[in-house]
């Protein structure tokens, strides 16, 4: 397979982004052409940012795992599609070819169809990172149910809250899972979720762990069990482009976290239109995405995209520093690795661990780095360069967001230039401009604003699941007729963008979205607790810490904080679990109320001479208060 639109020089990168941005449905509709469709669209693009509305490839009906899996098996059948890395260094690997994996596909497709799961049924997928959860995903996509991936480390009431709003009515999970020195349980976190969701009739069990789990007669099965004997085909069910393909789960600035919509046949184009371009993939190569299928960066970096191009797609179940800081690189060493794709937060992790760890390893196999979920400071970037890719191969900084499905600004390996700390250039295609806090655009190189998009790309959000008006309230109102990222972000002097992190009330804790609100609202759940406040602070690991500052009825004591933490893992999961908690007598509030939070964040990142003007409050002395008990290190 080669790829058409792959872009080779600056030179192309040039020209596919002025043709993308002159006469965009010429320049997808030749992209999509690639694919394998079951009927061609009849419109390219109709869109407008108010509703919103934004329709790609109208009319065209396809499946995305005849992309991903059928035609590859006809082009190069015995090509490795999936490599499993088991969380023990000491269980043997899975390497199962295309072949192979659309086998499993199909066996699994049958074991959801015999329990009356059909197209448009929504299933929730709560599983560790074994093959077979890549599998159930594929399964999905092909008999048009829509996934939903829930991230193994949130709550059950988290599972819960996902399962009712998508109205789902199965889920797939597994006893438990490894990560690391620790085993997880997950049918038990799933048995307490299902309390309170009577419409889910099936849960598929698959076995890992093998612990003791409960089994309810009826609702439950054992894959193991459930698997037809027989090898059987399944014909992929065929689907509008605009049909969804699945719902993920994310955090904004207010309420319950947002089910973002992807469908189809735009989110194909632009998964794999993105990986074969920002990681310049070559046939045959292999791509280690260390991150989980929980999150969009496994969705489109594990699965979709690498298999849509024919890749071979490395999972790997267990976490960097197990069982030692080295686990990664070994890997790379062990795989032949051409391309690795990780976040900040696991390189400053490793880093700190020491070079001698990936100095063991000469990981000559590497072609291209990559970087994802949040900015990545300059000394992370020296040392991912330096010790991993040993000042030899290009990084790609890549910038985008579950909201968009895929890169959007970013560096094309070995093609366009690196700039430290930078995403640089936007994906032809994208069209990204800064604008100031009243909607104004700002023009011009060597400068700053709020980063906004003006025209879709095949692989945006459609909608917010079972809320339209949320999707326009969250995106689409701050600046009208514009999409909003949430994220602050420079120009530099060369058109060079810089994203410099969200400027709402989103936090960024080790890549992982946090709403700040639903912190508070689970903290707040505490019956000790009258009100509290969550800001970010900076965190040499993490990239931002979570700051609570709370207000008791009661006097303080310790076993409050332990009890606080408690309620966060209990309502969202231990990835939300505050850095700090200082317990203050009030919060600043303005006489309308409202929390100010520009202050809290001064006295959390300790800069305790820039509070500003704190003549407006309605309490000025609260803030010499919350100062002088500041929460240490
Ligand atoms: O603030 C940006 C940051 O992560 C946010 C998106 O988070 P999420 O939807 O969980 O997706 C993460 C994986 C794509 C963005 O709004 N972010 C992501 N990548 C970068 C980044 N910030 C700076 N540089 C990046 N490369």
């Amino acid at each position: 397979m080669s790829y058409t639109y792959q872009v080779q020089t600056a030179a192309d990168y040039e020209a596919a982004y002025a043709h993308a941005t002159e006469n965009p449905e010429a320049f997808w509709a030749e992209i999509a052409a690639t694919f394998r469709w079951k009927k061609p669209w009849k419109t390219v693009l109709n869109w407008e940012f108010r509703s919103p509305s934004v329709r790609w490839f109208d009319g065209g009906t396809l499946n995305m795992t005849e992309n991903a899996l059928d035609r590859h098996v006809e082009a190069h059948p015995d090509r490795v599609a999936l490599l499993w890395e088991p969380n023990d260094p000491g269980e043997a690997t899975v390497s199962w070819t295309y072949k192979d994996l659309l086998e499993r596909v199909e066996a699994y497709c049958h074991v959801l169809v015999a329990r009356g799961i059909q197209k448009g049924d929504r299933v929730c997928i709560y599983m560790g990172m074994i093959p077979e959860l890549a599998v159930a995903v594929l399964a999905c996509a092909r008999i048009g149910a829509v996934h939903s991936v829930i991230f193994g480390g949130f709550s059950a009431e988290s599972i819960a809250d996902r399962v009712l709003d998508a109205q789902a009515s199965a889920i797939i999970t597994c006893d438990g899972a490894f990560r690391g020195a620790k085993t997880i349980p997950l049918k038990s976190v799933v048995d307490q979720a299902l309390s309170s969701c009577p419409e889910v009739h099936t849960v598929v069990v698959h076995q890992r762990t093998r612990e003791q789990v409960d089994m309810m007669e009826g609702r439950d099965v054992w894959y193991h069990e459930a698997l037809p004997v027989d090898l059987k085909p399944f014909p992929a069910v065929e689907m509008e482009a605009e049909d969804l393909l699945f719902i993920l789960y994310t955090s904004g600035s207010t309420g319950k976290p947002k089910g973002v919509v992807h469908t189809c046949g735009g989110y194909m184009v632009w998964a794999t239109y993105t990986f074969v371009n920002v990681f310049q993939y070559q046939p045959g190569q292999i791509h280690f995405c260390t991150a989980d299928i929980g999150w969009i960066t496994g969705h489109s970096y594990i699965v979709y995209g690498p298999l849509c191009a024919g890749a071979t797609t490395l999972l790997f179940e267990g976490i960097p520093t197990y069982p030692d800081c080295g686990r990664f690189w070994q890997i790379t060493e062990k795989h032949h690795v051409d391309i690795l794709y990780t976040a900040p937060t696991a390189i400053r992790s490793l880093m700190a661990a020491g070079p001698e760890f990936p100095d063991a390893y000469p990981m000559s196999s590497l072609k291209v780095l990559g970087t994802v979920g949040e900015p990545i400071n300059a000394e992370a970037w020296h040392w991912y360069d330096q010790h991993v890719g040993k000042g030899r191969i290009p990084i790609v900084d890549t910038w985008w967001q579950t909201e968009t499905g895929g890169i959007m600004i970013s560096n094309l390996a070995g093609v366009t230039e690196a700039k430290p700390t930078y995403a640089t250039r936007p994906l032809p295609g994208i069209q990204p401009l800064l604008v100031d806090e009243h909607g104004a655009e700002i023009h011009g190189n060597g400068v700053s604003g709020n980063l906004c998009m003006r025209y879709p790309w095949p692989g945006m959000i459609r909608t917010t699941y079972g809320d339209h008006d949320r999707c326009r309230q969250a995106y689409f109102s701050t600046y009208p007729g514009l999409y909003f990222t949430g994220d602050g972000c420079i120009r530099d002097e060369e058109g060079l963008y810089r994203i410099t992190g969200r400027v709402d009330d989103v936090l960024n804790v080790s890549g992982h979205r946090i709403g700040t609100a639903e912190v508070e609202n689970a903290i707040n759940m505490h019956p000790q607790v009258v009100e509290s406040a969550i800001v970010g602070y900076p965190h040499d690991i993490k990239g931002q810490g979570i700051y609570a500052y709370v207000i008791l009825h009661s006097p303080e004591k310790e076993d409050l904080r332990v009890e606080i933490l408690a309620e966060v893992v209990k309502h969202i999961g231990a990835i939300a679990k505050p850095d700090k908690i200082q317990f203050v007598p009030g919060l600043p509030k303005t006489r309308s109320g409202k929390i100010m939070r520009r202050i809290l964040r001064k006295i959390a990142e300790g800069e305790l001479q820039q509070l500003g003007d704190t003549t407006t409050l309605l309490d000025p002395a609260v803030v010499q208060a919350i100062i002088s008990g500041r929460a240490s290190e």
